[in-house]
């Protein structure tokens, strides 16, 4: 699958964002915990998505998407059914550890692998699980065996706000016996929408976006509706975008606080913003006029949020090399998040890495070229690179960008890109 892009027109409309997947995702491991329907609403079926409905179904949950609605049932769900080549494949698929211990007390999964962005280790989970006394073995091949009768709430100090493992401590405490306090959590805003989530199905989450989140075991949950905040790392791949092509865009249902960092950053470059708040998320907007990336940020390092978020580093680099300007990228996360600068090299981008840190020196606009994407994030940098250059680029592997972005080149072409998807 690739996708076709003639760079060098400047983007202008509006798009509406769906909801997030990194809180699609532990949300719908969440609806484990009840035996009640659950409808998701404003969801796309992202692949990433429709790879965790299969891992749910394969445990026994009914679920049926219906336009954007994800409708849940997990009343059959069975804690020892998960398919094993699933879990494995999965990296999300961590996600359905806690909500099975809480609700059944034991479960079975394969270690997560690794994906193209580094090792993705587990035992921030796995050291909390077992302080909480839950009981851990090693089986056949690297199946891990859960046996969490002894569980109950307590004290977790996680060494490094993980937010996988944030989430599942979180769901594990929520229909175990007595009160848990994780201290170190992450902040992250799909933390925080997990919570709400949870106490809208009546749990007793309190604190969640915060580093200390102090949850309350209740018998059991019921069933409810809930919209899942908007996508913010979508909202500033395109912010990314418009800065790279130039452009005006306008971006309903985002919440300023989640992409304020990024903001300062592209504010740098020259590009402005106005906000306008409305009830809820969904009528919250914000538009953003730039000339195109005309000046350098300096040192951009990702942290933990509210720092810049790892999943736009990528993306801003992209925007930084079609631009002016000397900027470094500095990733802290994770150990190999610098795929796609070798790509972008073939488009004429003039950057080196130097450990953890992409030195990027831009030298104005890129050529297009014949590029690959290697995984998700690196694949919208490609995008975003190659909607700012001169000249038609192919962007090979569009699979990974689907994982995270529904039909991208739908939401480019109605800002007035020259973008097709071919097989
Ligand atoms: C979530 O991954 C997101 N995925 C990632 O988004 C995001 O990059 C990451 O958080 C950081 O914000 C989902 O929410 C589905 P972590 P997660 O646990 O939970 C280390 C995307 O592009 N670590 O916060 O896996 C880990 O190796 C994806 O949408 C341990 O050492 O991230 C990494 O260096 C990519 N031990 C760092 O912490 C552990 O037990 C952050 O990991 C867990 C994590």
């Amino acid at each position: 699958m690739e996708l076709h892009i003639k760079g060098g027109k400047r983007l202008k409309g509006q798009i509406k964002l769906s909801a997030a997947k990194n809180s699609v995702l532990p949300i719908l491991a969440a609806c484990i915990m009840t035996q009640h329907t659950v409808v998701l609403k404003n969801c796309v079926p992202l692949l990433d998505v429709l790879s965790m409905i299969e891992l749910l179904k394969s445990l026994g949950a009914s679920i049926l998407f219906i336009d954007n609605d994800i409708v849940v049932n997990c009343e059959r769900v069975q804690p020892l059914a998960a398919d094993a080549g699933l879990t494995k494949t999965i990296r999300s698929s961590i996600f359905i550890l806690g909500p099975l211990l809480s609700r059944f007390k034991e479960a079975k999964v394969s270690a997560p692998g690794g994906c193209a962005i580094g090792s993705r280790p587990i035992d921030l989970h796995l050291k909390g699980l077992e302080d909480l006394g839950a009981k851990i073995s090693v089986t056949d091949e690297n199946t891990l065996r859960f046996d969490a009768k002894e569980m109950k709430g307590g004290n977790v100090n996680l060494a490094f706000p993980s937010v996988g493992a944030t989430a599942n401590l979180m769901m594990a405490a929520v229909l175990s016996e007595g009160s848990t306090l994780i201290n170190g959590a992450a902040k992250e805003p799909e933390i925080e929408d997990l919570a709400n989530f949870i106490n809208c199905l009546g749990g007793k989450v309190f604190g969640a976006g915060t580093e200390s989140v102090l949850i309350e075991g209740v018998r059991n949950l019921d069933g409810g509706e809930y919209t899942p905040i908007p996508d913010r790392i979508a909202a500033g791949t395109y912010l990314c975008a418009a800065v790279c092509a130039g452009g005006r865009v306008k971006i309903d249902g985002i919440n300023a606080a989640h992409i304020y960092s990024l903001v300062e950053i592209l504010s740098k470059t020259g590009a402005s913003f106005s906000f306008k708040a409305g009830k809820d998320y969904l009528s919250n907007s914000v538009e953003m006029v730039s000339r195109g990336m005309t000046r350098g940020v300096g040192d951009v390092i990702t942290q933990p949020y509210p720092g810049f978020p790892t999943d736009m580093q990528p993306q801003l680099a992209a925007a930084l090399c079609g631009g002016l300007g000397q900027s470094v990228v500095i990733e802290k996360l994770f150990e190999n998040r610098f795929g796609y600068i070798e790509e972008l090299k073939k488009m004429g981008a003039n950057a080196v890495c130097i450990g953890d840190s992409a030195v990027v020196c831009g030298a104005g606009r890129l050529n297009g070229a014949r590029v690959a994407a290697e995984d998700l994030r690196g694949g919208a940098a490609l995008v975003v690179a190659a909607l700012g250059a001169n000249g038609v680029s192919i962007v090979e592997g569009a699979g990974h960008i689907d994982r995270g972005y529904y039909k991208i080149e739908n939401d480019l072409g109605g800002l007035g890109a020259d973008i097709i998807r071919r097989k």
